[in-house]
């Protein structure tokens, strides 16, 4: 089978005492006049992603096309918004032991690396392991001051010029705002190369632009397919009400509000997926968790979204889920046809006969049928998204489904999902605790504010 399933049978209540929601109230009032915003949202321009699926990738191909034999490895430095997406489309898209392959085996594609946290041996080890002749260094960046990955550059330009001198320029490739931000400044004054992250699309949503397209593109992703994917899951959306997204989404709401049910979890039953979960992660939180409503009362609105990953997850997460605290709605993704699979034959132990015949991902589907079912039994809601195989058309149209559902779902809460408030501010206070000029005000505040509090700790 081709098509996507959004299975939401677990997610209805058959009686009363069920948690659930009603069948027949999916497509209520409420989510009409929020499809509506939505497609108000996209009329306006000022929400770039929803264009995405059209973006013209001719010069990410060609700068691919010209670089790409000079380099084994390509490193991202990044974070959040700028870093999760390529770690997905890695994670999801090529061979799960892709850097470690012998370059004959990449077909001529780079290994990549995404530093995105200023823990130290994360960058420094990895200098010391690559060669960094042959590495391509991809700064991301839109606000282009993230003190991380600004951190994380000048260290490896650091080892970059003892190595190559002034011929650094040329393994350097600079992602940022098209006009705005000093690496804009400093990318021209350098001729160095640059790419651009659109003004009007955040960091989370950023993942198919050039963000995420090129270190994807330079490991032999096809950008292209991945595009159409996403555009799929546009027309899926924009040309009826009555769609996946929208289902999901109200399941999503209407839990929320009868049963006060905040947390979701995302669970994929596949390896291959766990970073696809973790980049939902940001997306959902970043863009749900809101202080103030539109009209800018206090709401205090978000989900907090859970990364788990079948079956690993069940021998650690699901007895929570089964048999703690009402407030979760899980949604599952499997792959109908794994990449790689293998079945057993022959099985001498006769307590394991069981399985004889059967594949691993035999198995592990199963798995997720009895962990949604029984789920289901203990009054937890669920969906299961099945998709048929990992592809890149299939990557895009998930992507945009999740990206989708969450700006819809930011209607329905009546907030506003593409700013980050309270990301800024911790950016701010970490600035002027580290003395940057102009934050002087910011740190005198920060300091007397702390003054207030108790300052209580134990050593041992
Ligand atoms: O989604 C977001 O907007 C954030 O997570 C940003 O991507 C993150 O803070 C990094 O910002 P920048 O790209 O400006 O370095």
């Amino acid at each position: 089978m081709n098509d996507f399933v959004l299975d939401f049978s677990n997610a209805i209540a058959l009686s009363s005492s069920d948690i659930g929601i009603e069948e027949n109230s999916i497509f209520h009032q409420e989510i009409t006049d929020a499809y509506n915003r939505t497609l108000a949202l996209r009329d306006s321009g000022k929400y770039g992603f929803f264009d995405l699926p059209g973006k013209d990738i001719t010069l990410i191909q060609q700068f691919t096309e010209k670089k790409l034999e000079k380099f084994d490895n390509f490193v991202v430095l990044g974070i959040g918004g700028s870093a999760l997406g390529n770690k997905m489309l890695h994670n999801s898209l090529n061979p799960l032991y892709w850097n470690y392959f012998p370059k004959e085996k990449r077909n001529g594609f780079l290994r990549v690396f995404v530093i995105d946290n200023v823990d130290p041996e994360l960058l420094l080890g990895l200098l010391n392991t690559i060669d960094i002749k042959r590495t391509l260094f991809n700064v991301i960046t839109k606000s282009g001051t993230t003190a991380e990955t600004m951190t994380n550059y000048l260290f490896a330009l650091d080892t970059l010029k003892k190595e190559l001198k002034d011929n650094f320029r040329g393994n350097v490739v600079i992602t940022t705002d098209k006009e705005k931000g000093i690496l804009r400044k400093y990318a021209q004054e350098n001729k160095i190369d640059t790419f651009i992250v659109p003004d009007n699309v955040g960091g989370r949503f950023s993942v198919l632009t050039d963000v995420g397209l090129l270190s994807a593109s330079f490991e032999g992703i096809n950008i292209k397919r991945l595009l159409e994917g996403a555009a799929n899951m546009r027309n899926t959306f924009f040309s009826s009400f009555e769609n996946p997204i929208t289902i999901f989404a109200s399941i999503a709401y209407q839990l929320l509000r009868k049963y006060n049910i905040n947390e979701t979890v995302l669970m994929p039953y596949s390896n291959h997926l766990s970073y696809f979960a973790d980049w939902f992660v940001q997306l959902w939180a970043e863009s749900l968790g809101k202080k103030t409503d539109r009209q800018g009362s206090v709401v205090n609105a978000g989900l907090t979204p859970i990364k788990a990953v079948g079956a690993t997850d069940q021998h650690s997460q699901i007895q929570l889920y089964n048999e703690g605290p009402k407030n979760k709605f899980l949604t599952f993704i499997r792959i109908n046809n794994h990449r790689m699979d293998a079945k057993f034959e022959n099985i001498e132990i006769n307590e394991l006969k069981y399985l004889e015949k059967h594949s691993i991902s035999q198995l592990l589907n199963t798995e997720q049928t009895a962990t949604a079912d029984t789920l289901r039994e203990n009054n937890v809601p669920n969906v299961t998204l099945s998709i048929p195989e990992l592809n890149e058309f299939n990557i895009g149209k998930l992507i945009f489904f999740f990206e989708t559902a969450t700006a819809f779902m930011g209607e329905l809460l009546n907030i506003d999902a593409f700013n980050q408030p309270g990301v800024e501010n911790a950016k701010n206070i970490t600035y002027a605790l580290m003395g940057r000029k102009g934050f002087d005000d910011a740190r005198k505040i920060y300091l007397e504010k702390k003054a207030e509090y108790p300052n209580l700790s134990i050593d041992f």
